[in-house]
């Protein structure tokens, strides 16, 4: 990441109001239908993006804020970018929200609903917004320095004021940032993780009024140290009928991921209010995501009390990004997962739900399936992206079987179980058109023999993401292919028992009507 840092800075003004030019007041429809252009996942109407920043839920809006290059579609002149949904799934965006100015670029961190207004922001009694970022000077390792700065919202997001105390927090290093930070009601102080890249360390603030900032504990290193440690967020996991409540622990690594580039690994354990402490067991560490198109995730803030946690990520990997062969934007976000604590005899593991709520068209297909051979066309040519598919295999207990995707007889995509290794998969070696060395790619993840053997998976016009097992395995992969999807298979690499699988399949609409 570092060696996209060196970029001009552009001088704005202080105010975000400034900026809310109607650059993005209008949504034209052509916009939204170029080749690649995602149906089900948000993104920008034009230029470049990264991290999603700031999720929360604030007065029946889901806001999704969103590290933004107004000028360009290469990675520069750090902004947030910002978009509102009413349920998740179908976004509006809205003018720039935190823009790069004086010198001062505007990276990846959080956003809070002051319910208090401990912060001293808000104004008549009302609650208001505010966001914790990092503020990103200069370049190199001599003059470069990264601090944690404040703006705050009276109008719902709408237009920002940068807070004239800023940085609220200095360590005085090259690499401090991305701060995640929510409410603790019990201690009512404010509860920030934020990253030490090099360390490979997240370390823990305590505040009562987002302004002064106290040190409680540090995690790390642990599991993956090979490159920078980005983007940490602590998510508290619901008690289930089985278990008691737990916390996730998920920190970006890049590069180093076990994917290569960029990753997302995440710990299980239990948090007192300071120490995040991991806990034993075969499931307490592992990859969040296991295909290379998932980083710097984070959580929605402030929901309904109730409803379960919810992560979205940058659909992205750092080794191609500034090479995705789309126009007139670059970038696009992974679908809202719902988070759920998943307990049997193996252990506890993190699960994920992707969301696509009233997305589905019509009744959808559903059918059962026998493979007594090795290839069976389930759709003659009429799949049409965006496209969910569930399926359930049973019978099978050697070989490789699975679903493959065509775009046209050379090109295809497969996604399946491996059960020599044990492996789920995601093959896209011959996917694509041709991008960089390191796109192509197949992507595993180990099986849990015990568990079953379900997919859950959506393509759409330029990914395809992939929860397995129930949602305890999430692969999540970029697709560049000539043409559209047409066709999708069944098939077996080998073996004599009959292969069964029990199918359903939903063309989606598009969010963008
Ligand atoms: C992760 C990241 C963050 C940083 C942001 C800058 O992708 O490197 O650590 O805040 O991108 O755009």
């Amino acid at each position: 990441m570092l060696s996209f840092l060196h970029r001009s800075l552009l001088l704005g003004s202080m105010v975000a109001a400034c900026c809310a030019a109607p650059l993005f007041a209008q949504q034209p429809e052509a916009l939204y239908h170029e080749p690649y252009r995602p149906q089900v996942h948000f993104s920008p109407e034009k230029n470049w993006t990264n991290d999603p920043n700031g999720l929360v839920f604030f007065d029946g809006e889901y806001h999704l804020f969103f590290q933004y290059n107004p000028s360009g579609d290469t990675w520069g002149h750090m902004s947030w970018g910002h978009a509102v949904s009413s349920d998740l799934v179908h976004w509006k965006q809205l003018p720039l929200a935190l823009p790069e100015h004086d010198g001062e670029m505007i990276f990846t961190g959080s956003i809070v609903i002051d319910e208090h207004n401990t912060s001293g922001f808000c104004q008549n009694g009302q609650p208001c917004m505010v966001a914790v970022y990092t503020s990103h000077r200069g370049t190199g390792e001599h003059d470069q320095r990264e601090t944690q700065s404040l703006a705050y919202s009276l109008d719902r997001g709408r237009t920002w004021s940068f807070y004239d105390g800023n940085p609220v927090l200095d360590r005085e290093m090259t690499d401090f940032r991305d701060p995640s930070v929510t409410w603790n009601d019990e201690a009512k102080q404010w509860l920030m993780a934020v990253s030490l890249p090099n360390e490979h360390k997240v370390v823990f603030y305590q505040s009562a009024d987002l302004k002064h900032w106290t040190e409680v504990s540090t995690f790390g290193p642990s599991g993956a140290i090979g490159g920078q440690w980005e983007c940490p967020d602590l998510i508290h996991l619901p008690a289930t009928a089985q278990h008691d409540s737990l916390w996730v622990l998920k920190v970006g690594i890049n590069p180093g991921a076990l994917q290569g580039g960029s990753g997302e690994q995440y710990f299980l354990g239990s948090f007192d209010g300071r120490t995040f402490t991991q806990q034993p067991g075969p499931h307490s560490t592992g990859w969040s995501d296991y295909g290379k198109d998932s980083y710097c995730a984070i959580s929605y803030n402030h929901l309904p009390a109730n409803a379960a946690p919810v992560l979205l990520g940058w659909m992205d990997n750092w080794q191609y990004a500034d090479k995705l062969p789309t126009s007139p934007w670059r970038g696009q976000m992974t679908l809202p997962r719902e988070l759920s604590l998943q307990h049997d005899s193996t252990g506890d593991t993190l699960a994920q739900q992707p969301i696509l709520t009233g997305l589905r068209s019509g009744r959808g297909r559903h059918r059962k399936l026998q493979l007594s051979g090795t290839r069976m066309q389930l759709s003659a040519g009429n799949l049409s992206t965006p496209t969910e598919m569930l399926a359930t295999f049973t019978g099978a207990t050697d070989g490789l079987y699975g679903l493959r995707f065509y775009s046209d007889n050379d090109h295809w995509v497969e996604v399946g179980f491996d059960e020599q290794k044990y492996h789920l998969y995601v093959d896209r070696t011959h996917s694509s058109i041709e991008i960089h060395k390191d796109f192509p790619a197949r992507t595993e993840a180990p099986l849990e023999p015990a568990r079953s053997r379900d997919l859950h998976l959506v393509l759409d016009r330029s990914s395809l993401e992939v929860f397995a097992q129930n949602g305890t395995l999430a692969m999540t992969n970029l697709l560049f292919p000539a043409s559209p999807y047409t066709r999708v298979q069944l098939f077996r690499s080998s073996g004599h028992a009959t292969l069964r699988a029990e199918t359903s399949t939903w063309t989606l609409n598009s969010l963008w009507k």
